[in-house]
């Protein structure tokens, strides 16, 4: 079981041995990397307080299990080799005020639809990943906003502060993440009863997909699939499998993720697994470093670096090989499969020139990583109303560039990250709705990153599975 009293021996991963990392002790613990900069931290107002908020976290049940983080590493661990595809998606950021279950429900929805279309497409599982249950805090490219003459700290997430632009608001209040925390408790309660008690239905989501694809006035370029898939079904009901009986078509593992930003959240929700002899960060599954945080000898990695969750880095377009292959070595020194997924995010008119060269240096330095593209971060731009958007073609382009590239290279495409929600906002451009700029106030209702909305992350999912498929664009002839 996970506990937070400190081992004899802090501990590192540092070997593996039937896929279970060995301990050792190299000098970290939660707290180590304290003592290195620690780029995009909010500056706490009151150091007292913090410091409560801190014991009060760390007296907190952890949210996942260190079970359940070595079983994710496991299917991660298939991607890697090409077994399985990875999908990873949810919100830019989650928001204190726009949480409900029907929300929680609409997003897992889509997922679990994009997921059916991509498992089919891919032949293969599909490891399924929420940016969800933690997903609060975000990272900013400048400490300030400034709207008019008033000059403001930048919003960073709920986990920090406040998006309405006043002083009050947006002063850090390390309450905060005690409330990140209950909402990431109640919200990951959720998941867990929608997708083992009977709403994840191979069945009911297929119908759903269906409804989808009717719906559309040029649906007939999806059709196809979807009636592949009812025939699929069919033929295993004809074969004498029991669709009601099995428990796989009924029930799905569905992980959380989130940007390991703030790091004395991190910390305080660090646990010991006396079963492995290792630290876990039980805030979440997956943890990931951002653009903006991930040098190799920064806090962030050296936080990281000693817990045995997945973990993950976004990769942009100055991300140098050797920059890729210090922090590939410094997270994952003995090239653990499944411990690392790297995350690129080039744009759609880059990838094709920055992505061939990061890989052929990860693969000489001999890490075993998943390559995941985030087409969404390389490809933001404020449009002429002044609200940050992304046009679904873009969108689109760097994922068909991503897997061309890797056919080229001979590597797995091994998984997508995507911002989204089940919600009918109007945030990003273009899709079977053809949203316009001009309709982007209607519904825009992100407090950070534009998402694409249920139909468009559908319609996006029809066109992943077209470059997954053999014939597909992205495939090498
Ligand atoms: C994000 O994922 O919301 C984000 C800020 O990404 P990146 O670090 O790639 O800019
Ligand atoms: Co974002």
């Amino acid at each position: 079981m996970v506990s937070r009293s400190e081992p004899q021996a802090p501990s590192r991963p540092t070997a593996s041995r039937d896929g279970i990392l060995i301990a050792e002790n190299a000098g970290w613990h939660p707290g180590s990397w304290r003592d290195l900069p620690a780029a995009q931290q909010p500056v706490w107002p009151d150091e007292q307080a913090r410091k409560k908020v801190e014991a009060q976290l760390a007296a907190l049940p952890p949210l996942v299990f260190a079970g359940e983080v070595r079983a994710l590493t496991a299917a991660l661990a298939e991607v890697s080799a090409g077994r399985a595809f990875l999908l990873q998606a949810g919100d830019c950021a989650e928001s204190f005020t726009e949480f409900s279950a029907d929300s929680i429900r609409d997003k897992l929805k889509v997922i679990l639809q994009m997921a059916v279309i991509l498992t089919y497409a891919a032949g293969v599982p599909v490891v399924k990943v929420g940016r969800i249950a933690g997903q609060f805090a975000k990272p900013r490219s400048s400490p300030t906003e400034r709207i008019g003459d008033q000059e403001l700290e930048a919003y960073r997430g709920h986990m920090v502060n406040d998006d309405a632009f006043n002083p009050e608001a947006r002063r850090p209040d390390p309450s905060r993440l005690i409330t990140a925390y209950h909402q990431s408790a109640a919200t990951l309660n959720l998941l867990r009863a929608f997708t083992k008690g009977g709403f994840a239905d191979l069945a009911q989501v297929h119908a759903w997909n269906q409804e989808f694809v009717a719906s559309l006035s040029e649906g007939r370029r999806y059709e196809r699939i979807a009636a592949e898939i009812d025939a699929a079904l069919r033929f295993m009901a004809a074969c004498g499998i029991d669709l009601a009986a099995e428990v796989v078509l009924h029930q799905v593992d569905f992980w959380t993720s989130h940007e390991a930003l703030i790091l004395h959240y991190e910390e305080a929700l660090t646990r010991w697994d006396s079963l492995t002899g290792m630290w876990v960060d039980c805030s979440g599954h997956l943890l990931w470093i951002g653009e903006r945080t991930r040098q190799a000898d920064g806090a962030h990695a050296e936080f990281l670096s000693g817990v045995i969750n997945p973990v993950a880095f976004k990769i942009g377009p100055e991300a140098t090989p050797d920059e890729v292959v210090a922090l590939c070595e410094r997270l994952d020194p003995n090239r653990v499969p499944g411990r690392l997924t790297l995350i690129t995010r080039l744009g759609a008119r880059r990838v094709e020139e920055r992505l061939p060269m990061l890989i052929r240096a990860v693969r000489e330095a001999g890490h075993p990583v998943v390559w995941a593209c985030d087409p969404m971060h390389g490809n933001t731009f404020v449009s002429e109303g002044g609200r940050k958007t992304r046009r679904f073609d873009d969108i689109v382009e760097e994922l068909r560039g991503f897997f061309a590239v890797h056919r080229r290279e001979g590597t797995w495409p091994g998984g997508v990250h995507i911002e989204l929600t089940g919600d009918d906002v109007t945030e990003c451009l273009g899709g079977t709705e053809e949203i316009a700029e001009g309709d982007l106030h209607q519904r825009y209702t992100t407090t950070c990153d534009p998402r694409l909305n249920a139909r468009q992350s559908l319609d996006l999912a029809f066109r992943i599975s077209d470059l997954l498929r053999p014939s597909g664009a992205g495939h090498a002839p």
